[in-house]
């Protein structure tokens, strides 16, 4: 579900014209939608409601300070992989209670400022980490809430640069070593054990490897308690994929009703780290058509969006569906939807077939709102885009434009040059 639809020809950001919004922020822009973002939230605190439970929102996905702000409010938690989304996190009114700490490389300042703030868990990827939080968390004279994040070698079939919970990957702990390993920690004297996580990868169209890699799991809980390890927070990680083309994702009711069943009668608090799921669909980017160009052996549409702007096309050929933001009855063309930096890789679409559009149009690439800003950077000293959230008639700024002096700022000249 999301409220980007057309009206009369002219496609809305729940009940703003997206054109009026192109006109008074300017392009490239990030437009969310306050309503849809709620209803993938609530999504899952209803799928969940019978076990008690923590939405841990992803950060990665989205981290614009508004969009925590919402989930905060209406009870959601977060997952964080760095001091900067704690940062966030805690910034924008997640208690520390709520939240979750995951990454390979966590670093000493890190370790220490999520002690400091009193999050709920670390998950915990490596033996030499744990000995890390172990020892910081002894000078700190505190004890460390772990999870271990356990890799259950589970082939998600998603992308293979975003699948997570195989043998070969730099994630997690293998299944076969968890239980010394949770012996492990179970003999250090600043960590206490409070938990167990598993992520097996992101965008997944299938319940079945959510299921497979939850009952390896919990077959580990009760070798656990057999020895007298008793863990309290089952985090079941992210993952859930989004419709971007033609994929047709379970949704977190399915979710639910296909794993619930195996969490019967177990004393667990689900924690659920969804960041796509809940952001992807609920944001869009708006371009403006800059010049056409016609190759001899291809069309280009040329816009003022590149892959700084949103990276996924160009990295994991990732498909964003493009549509213009006022409908036209043009003929079809089939070409390439390209930004200005200079790069070969920097496209939106590749041999794509639109309506033929015309200099000055604004075209909205959809699904951007996950992983979309977030992984946006300054290439080719290009400003980041505006973002503004839409809720119902109301809209807001939720960032600025990007000025060439905040791309510069914090550079310095040293005097011998
Ligand atoms: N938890 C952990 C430990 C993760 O590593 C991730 C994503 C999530 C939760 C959230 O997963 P989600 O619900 O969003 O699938 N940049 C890539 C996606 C990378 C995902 C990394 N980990 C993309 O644009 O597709």
């Amino acid at each position: 579900m999301h409220l980007f639809q057309y009206r009369k020809g002219e496609l809305y950001a729940e009940d703003v014209p997206v054109r009026r919004l192109a006109e008074e922020f300017g392009t490239p822009l990030y437009i969310y939608s306050y309503n849809t973002l709620l209803s993938h939230f609530k999504a899952y605190e209803d799928a969940f409601d019978s076990l008690p439970h923590i939405v841990c929102f992803a950060l990665k996905a989205n981290s614009n300070a508004a969009i925590v702000r919402l989930l905060a409010k209406n009870g959601g938690g977060a997952d964080v992989v760095s001091g900067g989304e704690l940062f966030r996190a805690l910034k924008a009114g997640i208690p520390a209670e709520k939240i979750v700490y995951a990454g390979v490389g966590k670093t000493e300042e890190e370790i220490r400022y999520a002690l400091k703030s009193g999050i709920l868990m670390f998950n915990v990827e490596s033996e030499d980490e744990l000995l890390q939080i172990d020892r910081i968390a002894g000078t700190m004279k505190v004890k460390a809430p772990i999870a271990l994040r356990i890799n259950p070698d589970i082939d998600p079939q998603t992308h293979p640069y975003i699948s997570t919970g195989l043998k070969k990957h730099k994630f997690g702990i293998p299944i076969e070593d968890a239980l010394q390993y949770y012996g492990l920690a179970n003999s250090l004297k600043n960590i206490k054990i409070v938990g167990i996580h598993k992520h097996i990868g992101s965008q997944l169209t299938k319940v079945s490897p959510f299921v497979d890699a939850l009952k390896r799991i919990l077959l580990l809980v009760d070798e656990l308690k057999r020895q007298g390890i008793i863990i309290d927070y089952l985090d079941i990680g992210g993952g859930l994929g989004i419709t971007y083309r033609d994929e047709t994702p379970p949704d977190p009711a399915q979710l639910a009703k296909n794993i619930l069943p195996l969490l019967k009668g177990r004393k667990l608090t689900i924690v659920l780290e969804p960041g796509r799921s809940i952001a992807g669909n609920a944001g869009i980017l708006v371009t403006k058509t800059l010049y056409l160009k016609n190759g001899h052996e291809k069309k280009f549409v040329i816009v003022d969006a590149g892959m700084n702007d949103l990276i996924r096309p160009s990295i994991y050929g990732a498909y964003h569906h493009i549509q213009p933001v006022i409908k036209n009855r043009r003929n079809k063309i089939v070409a390439d939807i390209v930004g200005p930096i200079c790069e070969s890789g920097d496209f939106l679409a590749k041999d794509r077939e639109i309506p033929n559009v015309k200099k000055g149009e604004y075209l909205a690439v959809m699904s951007a709102g996950a992983y979309g800003f977030t992984m946006s950077s300054n290439y080719n000293s290009r400003p980041k885009a505006v973002e503004v959230m839409v809720k119902g008639r109301r809209y807001a700024l939720i960032r600025k434009r990007e000025t060439y002096h905040d791309i510069i700022k914090g550079e310095a000249i040293p005097e011998f040059v």
